[in-house]
């Protein structure tokens, strides 16, 4: 079965619009606010000390279920479903690929992370073996190359639409309206209106048994970071931040939801030397 028809097969189960009539739907809700600029707060109690645990005791009203992934009569379908509602929020890496004959491939991740920093490692998580890949996963197989970009609120409708299950033959590129701009180290481009995108080169994959059909299903890609583009305005001189007022930075939660990040507060990591001198810490440290 090819990548296009087990995807279409899934995305029939999975069912993903919860609303029937998606249109009317978003229609009958606020505009998308133009004017929210990211904006830093105070945390929810800045006299907190240490010992005293949460801020809010509501959590005591409510009873955690267990639930076994692999419960009688669980489709693994609702394991997913319910991962992406709770590893949230998630980064989505916007990844750009080119097969050998040049054609060239754009779509989203959210099973993206990065896990290292020296060398610069990246891990993205395909819902789908090698031998029936999804268009990037075959591209990355075969040339070993990738742009990762990340995605901003000025292109989320774009990048939303290249994850269509459109043929090999079909260019995201064209259809989304995106740029394609020239990386340096590898072949595929990365996108222009992205303000921050690293130029990739496979490491190693890992596939992924399913449990029930106990057939690859998954394949888990590691790569390394070569070359880093960032946007002149949202960076400092020596380029070690990127301004979230200027990134805008689109995440995605659970079901079809993506989350816009607008306000964030800042804490300062303790140091145990100054804490153990702290009177709460030697008070919970004498019991
Ligand atoms: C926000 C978002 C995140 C996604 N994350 C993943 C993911 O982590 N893994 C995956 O296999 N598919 C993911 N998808 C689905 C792929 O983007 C989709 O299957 C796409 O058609 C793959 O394109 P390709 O066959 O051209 O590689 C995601 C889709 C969206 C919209």
């Amino acid at each position: 079965m090819s990548a296009s028809n087990n995807t279409a097969d899934r995305e029939a189960k999975l069912q993903r619009n919860p609303h029937g009539d998606f249109n009317a739907v978003e229609k009958s809700r606020p505009e998308f606010e133009e004017d929210v600029e990211f904006h830093y707060t105070r945390t929810k109690d800045i006299e907190w000390v240490p010992g005293s645990g949460a801020t809010s005791d509501d959590w005591k009203k409510h009873k955690k279920i267990a639930v076994d992934p692999y419960a009688e009569g669980r489709d693994p379908l609702n394991n997913y479903k319910l991962l992406i509602a709770g590893i949230v929020p998630r980064p989505i890496g916007f990844v750009s690929t080119e097969s050998k004959a040049g054609i060239r491939n754009l779509a989203p991740f959210s099973y993206t992370t990065f896990v290292h920093h020296d060398p610069p490692i990246f891990c993205i998580g395909f819902a789908s073996s090698v031998a029936a890949a999804k268009d990037t996963l075959a591209n990355i197989m075969e040339t070993g190359e990738l742009t990762i970009n990340i995605i901003s609120e000025w292109f989320v409708e774009a990048a939303n639409y290249t994850a269509t299950n459109a043929p090999p033959e079909i260019s995201e590129w064209d259809v989304s309206g995106l740029t394609p701009l020239a990386s340096e180290k590898v072949k595929p481009p990365h996108v222009g209106e992205s303000a921050f995108s690293v130029e990739a080169k496979l490491v190693t994959h890992h596939e992924w048994i399913s449990k029930v059909t106990g057939k690859a299903n998954g394949t888990l890609v590691i790569v390394e970071g070569v070359n880093f583009h960032i946007r002149e305005d949202a960076t400092n001189e020596s380029f070690t931040t990127l301004d979230p007022k200027i990134l805008k930075p689109i995440s995605r939660l659970g079901g079809i939801t993506y989350g816009r990040t607008t306000q964030a507060f800042e804490m300062l990591r303790p140091s145990w030397a100054d804490e153990e001198k702290r009177e709460e810490v030697k008070k919970i440290l004498e019991k």
